[in-house]
């Protein structure tokens, strides 16, 4: 039989590109194009090093490689023609581009009477949602629209944590970017990494599946 224990755990903060939707992919594609066009090297290695970094970071990140200096004008130009072809992929997301196992997790995590927040540095965080249907499903949102700094910065997550009315050691933070497994572990939070962020030893728990949550966050909660 279960029982009620108490819990370490009052909320969940998700990272949104590539942990609840598989935007990075769309991000790696749009960069991608860019890229090309400029003729500057650009691969998975680069591209693991743009999650969960801003848009203007990560293209300074790209640049790195290219033989020739940009102007301010131009940099701007360049993020947004990236901009520009990532909406276009963000309009063909649906609700069948987020798997049953979030959709589940989230249930139960909600159902067991925790908190979810997004912490995203994206400035497309809403738009995602939105176009996913997942917008009333999370109590909050803090995203690259509330903050001044960027991962590794714990700011999105701190932001994200008072939106809840919860400290940083209430909750979780789940991320697939190193940057944003720093950022928890500077803000207080608890770390979870998935997918790229899981091969760092930074965080506190490595999950291969979204679905192993149910025995990190509410193992404390319903024991046998
Ligand atoms: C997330 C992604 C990054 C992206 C950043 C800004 O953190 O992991 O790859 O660069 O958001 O996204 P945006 O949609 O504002 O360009
Ligand atoms: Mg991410």
């Amino acid at each position: 039989m279960k029982k009620n224990i108490t819990a370490k755990y009052k909320g969940v903060i998700f990272d949104l590109d590539g942990v609840i939707v598989h935007t990075d992919k769309m991000h790696y594609a749009a960069w991608k194009s860019l890229a090309d066009r400029l003729e500057i090297p650009f691969d998975e290695e680069v591209n693991n090093r743009l999650r969960g970094v801003s848009r203007t970071e990560s293209l300074e990140i790209i640049l790195e490689r290219s033989a020739q200096v940009y102007s301010d004008a131009q940099k701007l130009r360049f993020s947004e023609e990236k901009n520009e072809s990532y909406l276009r992929y963000l309009d063909g997301l649906s609700p069948h581009d987020v798997s049953p196992e979030v959709i589940d997790t989230l249930r139960l995590l909600k159902g067991a009477g925790l908190k979810i927040a997004i912490g995203s540095s994206s400035k497309n965080a809403k738009t995602i949602l939105k176009n996913v249907g997942l917008t009333d499903f999370f109590d909050a949102v803090s995203d690259g629209t509330n903050i001044e700094k960027t991962k590794p910065d714990p700011e999105v997550f701190l932001k994200a944590a008072a939106m809840l009315r919860l400290a940083p050691s209430e909750c979780a933070v789940v991320e697939d970017a190193i940057t944003g497994i720093e950022a928890a572990v500077r803000g207080g939070f608890t770390a979870i990494a998935i997918g790229n962020a899981a091969s760092s030893n930074k965080a506190e728990f490595n999950i291969t599946s979204i679905s192993e949550l149910q025995k990190i966050i509410l193992g404390d909660i319903y024991a046998e």
